[in-house]
């Protein structure tokens, strides 16, 4: 990559640094294609592990591999120039211990070439987040509702629903905000429980169905444009319903090809005009 190349792309600390400011815009990316039409609106775009259920067909996170993430983080930079791309560590590639993360995080960017990562997980990460960034790696935190913890949680719960969950919410975000995370994702909580972790950390919370009072937002880009049918968070605004126009288009495709009306080669030639 040129060193123009590498001067354009919004880089994890600039992304610490809109703190308070204008909204973080971020949405999720796998493929090369998506990356591309994404890239110019968005500050942030996250390989994330919700690829497993969006792309795979899992119900849920957890088969999710590493290699995957590097084939996807992959693919998602040669489609960006200027997001800040991070990819997630997938379930049971850096919870054993700091030095086991750092290997995982240590293949996803020098594999991938994205700017940071990010892995779920409150004060029992600290440590982790703590290892990786003085290593030279920057983190996303990721506390509230963890989908890879779906087993221990007993299901796709909101977090911080009653008084001690919300302050084990926040006491989360501290603790790797203070391990030096660039931003913390702040899923599925209540607006106030947001707002006051919004107000109290140093740096950026990202929500995804946690309120307008979080420093910017995430969401799942298949959700967004109706391209994901199994299951639409309410909190999902849909701003196009791109698979009910894909499943038009198929209909529209077998009904030419079963009546022979589709063009053919000969359509394309422009007749030669006799001199
Ligand atoms: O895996 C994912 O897509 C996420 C969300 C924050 C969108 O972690």
């Amino acid at each position: 990559m040129s060193a123009v190349a590498r001067t354009k792309r919004l880089s994890t600390p600039q992304i610490r640094d809109r703190k308070g400011q204008q909204p973080l815009v971020c949405l999720t990316a796998y493929t090369t294609q998506m990356a591309r039409w994404l890239d110019p609106h968005v500050d942030l775009l996250l390989v994330g592990d919700s690829l497993g259920m969006v792309v795979y067909g899992f119900d849920s996170t957890l088969p999710v591999t590493l290699e995957m993430m590097i084939a996807h983080g992959a693919a998602v930079m040669r489609g960006a120039e200027r997001a800040c791309v991070i990819v997630d560590l997938p379930f049971g590639s850096y919870q054993e211990s700091p030095e086991h993360a750092f290997r995982s995080a240590a293949r996803v960017m020098a594999e991938t070439g994205c700017s940071g990562v990010k892995l779920e997980g409150g004060a029992e990460m600290a440590e982790t987040v703590r290892f990786l960034v003085q290593r030279g790696i920057p983190v996303c935190g990721h506390v509230g509702l963890m989908p890879q913890s779906v087993n221990v949680a007993g299901g796709f719960k909101a977090a911080g629903r009653s008084e001690s969950e919300a302050q084990k919410v926040a006491q989360d975000a501290d603790a790797v905000a203070k391990a030096g995370a660039f931003a913390v994702v702040l899923e599925g909580t209540l607006e106030p429980v947001a707002a006051a972790i919004t107000a109290s950390l140093p740096v950026p919370t990202i929500g995804i169905g946690a309120s307008p009072a979080c420093d910017g937002q995430i969401l799942v880009s298949e959700d967004v444009f109706g391209l994901f049918s199994d299951f639409t968070p309410r909190f999902v605004k849909r701003y196009a319903n791109l698979g009910a126009e894909i499943s038009a288009a198929a209909e529209a495709y077998a009904r030419d090809v079963r009546a022979r009306t589709f063009p053919t080669l000969e359509h394309c030639f422009v007749p030669k005009t006799a001199k």
